[in-house]
Parts: C-alpha cells; sequence; structure tokens
C-alpha cells in the first residue's frame, strides 16, 4: 500500500467488548417481534441503553414508552433487558395484553434469588445504584420494605437493618467488580452470618469487559469508551481505565463526538464499548481516528465468551 503521511496511531481494541448475550436477546425479541406481529411493536423503557439501537427499531416501527399505560390494548408489548418489578408483569395480564419479557436471563436469575431468600424468612441488601431501572425491577420482585438498597461501603456499614431476621444480599449485574468486592467485605464483617450469592450476580459480560478495559489500561494515554450515560456498565469501564492507570477515560456515544485532535501525541490508545453499544459505533470512532492518523490497532483479548440465550418460546415457535 502507498505510505501514508499521516502520523501513527496505535490503538489498543479491548476484548470482549460491546454486545453481551442478554443485549442481544432482547433486541432479537424487538425485531422477532415486528417481523411475526408487524408494527407497531411497544416496548417499554429503552430496550438496551443506547440511542442508536432505540433509533434503529424505531425506523423499524418499535414505540418506546415509559409506562403500560401508554400502550394500547391491542398490541404487543416487550419488557427491557433491565427487568420490571413483578407489578408490570401483572398489570399486563389484568388488561390481557400480549407481552414478551426481554429481561436479561442473568437479571432473571437475581431476581429468583431474592424471591428464595424471601421465602426463606431473610431480609435483603441489594447492592447496587439507587434508580437505575434494574435495581427497580429487582427490589419490585417483593413487597416494599423487604429490600434495602446498599450503594457503597458506607452504607453497607451504617445502614439500618432488620435484626430480627437472617441476612442475604444480593447483587446488580452491571457493577464494578473491585468496588462490589470492597462492599461485601464490609457487610460479611458487620454481619458475618450474612447469605452470599452461590456464584456472584456481577454477569460474566460486566466481568470480563473489566479485565479487558484493565488489561489496556496502563498502556494506554487514553481510553475511549463507546457507551452510553445512563448505562451502568458503560460508566463502570471508564471508572474502571482511570483507575486501572489511564490518565485519561472518557465516553462517547457515537464517532463524531470524538476530536481526533485529542489523540495527537499520544503514542497508544485504548477503545472499548459497553454491553449494550453494537460494533458499529466501535467503527465510527475507528473511521474518525483514520481521518488524520494511520492506525495500527491490536486486539487484546482477555476472554473468549460463547454465552448465548434462547428467545422466548412465543418466538420460538414456527410462524
Ligand atoms: Fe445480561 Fe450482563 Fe448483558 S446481566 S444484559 S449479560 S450486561
Amino acid at each position: 500500500p502507498p505510505r501514508s503521511d499521516k502520523p501513527r496511531l496505535h490503538v489498543l481494541l479491548a476484548g470482549p467488548r460491546g454486545f453481551c448475550a442478554g443485549v442481544d436477546r432482547a433486541i432479537k425479541i424487538v425485531e422477532e417481534a415486528l417481523r411475526r406481529y408487524g408494527a407497531p411493536v411497544y416496548v417499554r423503557h429503552e430496550i438496551v441503553h443506547n440511542r442508536f439501537v432505540v433509533q434503529s427499531l424505531e425506523r423499524q416501527g418499535a414505540i418506546f414508552v415509559e409506562e403500560l399505560d401508554e400502550v394500547p390494548d391491542d398490541a404487543p408489548v416487550v419488557f427491557s433487558a433491565h427487568g420490571v418489578p413483578k407489578s408490570v408483569p401483572a398489570e399486563a395480564s389484568r388488561r390481557k395484553l400480549f407481552y414478551l419479557d426481554a429481561t436479561c436471563p442473568l437479571v432473571s436469575k437475581v431476581h429468583r434469588e431474592a424471591e428464595q431468600h424471601f421465602t426463606r424468612g431473610r431480609h435483603i441488601l441489594l447492592i447496587g445504584h439507587a434508580g437505575h431501572p434494574e435495581v427497580v425491577g429487582t427490589m419490585g420482585q417483593l413487597p416494599d420494605g423487604m429490600v434495602t438498597l446498599i450503594e457503597d461501603e458506607e452504607q453497607a456499614r451504617t445502614a439500618p437493618v432488620p435484626t430480627d431476621r437472617p441476612l442475604a444480599f444480593i447483587t446488580q449485574t452491571t457493577l464494578s467488580v473491585d468496588d462490589t468486592s470492597g462492599i461485601v467485605a464490609a457487610l460479611k464483617a458487620r454481619f458475618p452470618q450474612i447469605h452470599a450469592p452461590a456464584k456472584e450476580d456481577i454477569c460474566y459480560a460486566t466481568t470480563n469487559r473489566q479485565a479487558a478495559v484493565k488489561a489496556i489500561a496502563p498502556r494506554a494515554a487514553l481510553m475511549v469508551v463507546v457507551g452510553a450515560p445512563n448505562s451502568s456498565n458503560s460508566l463502570r469501564l471508564v471508572e474502571v481505565a482511570e483507575r486501572a492507570g489511564c490518565p485519561r477515560a472518557l465516553m462517547v456515544q457515537r464517532g463524531r463526538e470524538l476530536d481526533p485532535a485529542m489523540a495527537e501525541g499520544l503514542g497508544t490508545i485504548g477503545i472499548t464499548a459497553g454491553a449494550s453499544a453494537p460494533e458499529v459505533l466501535v467503527e465510527e470512532v475507528l473511521a474518525r481516528l483514520r481521518e488524520r492518523f494511520e492506525l495500527e490497532i491490536e486486539e487484546v483479548v482477555v476472554a473468549e465468551e460463547t454465552v448465548t440465550f434462547k428467545l422466548p418460546a412465543a418466538l420460538q415457535a414456527a410462524t
């Protein structure tokens, strides 16, 4: 190839990055519902936290709403990957709506853990971020007051919890692995008898994306995280990069948000993407950088992922 006179930029691509099996399944559920039932298909909450994904589904005929009362009686409705409080499918059944639940199976697993603890008479401490839809959904599996939210180590040490019942903790699936181990240690120090999940609630995708960022952060002068500001796992990737020694980490939603001049003179940068960000957006960022640099791309893969999830039974049957 002809020699380019552009400066060289070394790009470390985190592997794995981008879509997880739960996001992939949620998007397929909406697409398959549109194919089978025709537009419009309603979706309660952003199916996954990514505007690009939401807008492309809108173009195919999906209508996004925040609450069920915005859904007409005769249209199918999909619940987002983050999970929903029990009251939502209950209300959908009461109205005889046809609904499809795109809750990630790894979130549903945490919902079942919560119910089992409750059945065994345990009070639950949920480690997570207030207001995130996954937390709202998980707390909403049980009656009000049965779950105490713990957001940080300080709350782990001091939050008031009932003393007349055994305790158990569960977590949001998209937390910082390192912060969570600190919070868990504080809970165990305060409540030595507390029941812990048999296997981590933080999902494989969150764990692997954080590990990949840790592997490249010490070598990168800048980390670009493709993701959305309301995406918990994407926000965590920014924090992990900075804590792992990358001098600067920033989030972009689209290629055009990145000013390639920022990478001038840096030598090596890292790029990753949150679990709800499609690979085409990583391609956009690379294309943007190519406007100014000759890229040398090195993919650093810390884990191979083979997880896939089946579609709900209603969408598996032959049409
Ligand atoms: Fe599920 Fe983890 Fe993705 S909980 S939706 S696999 S980030």
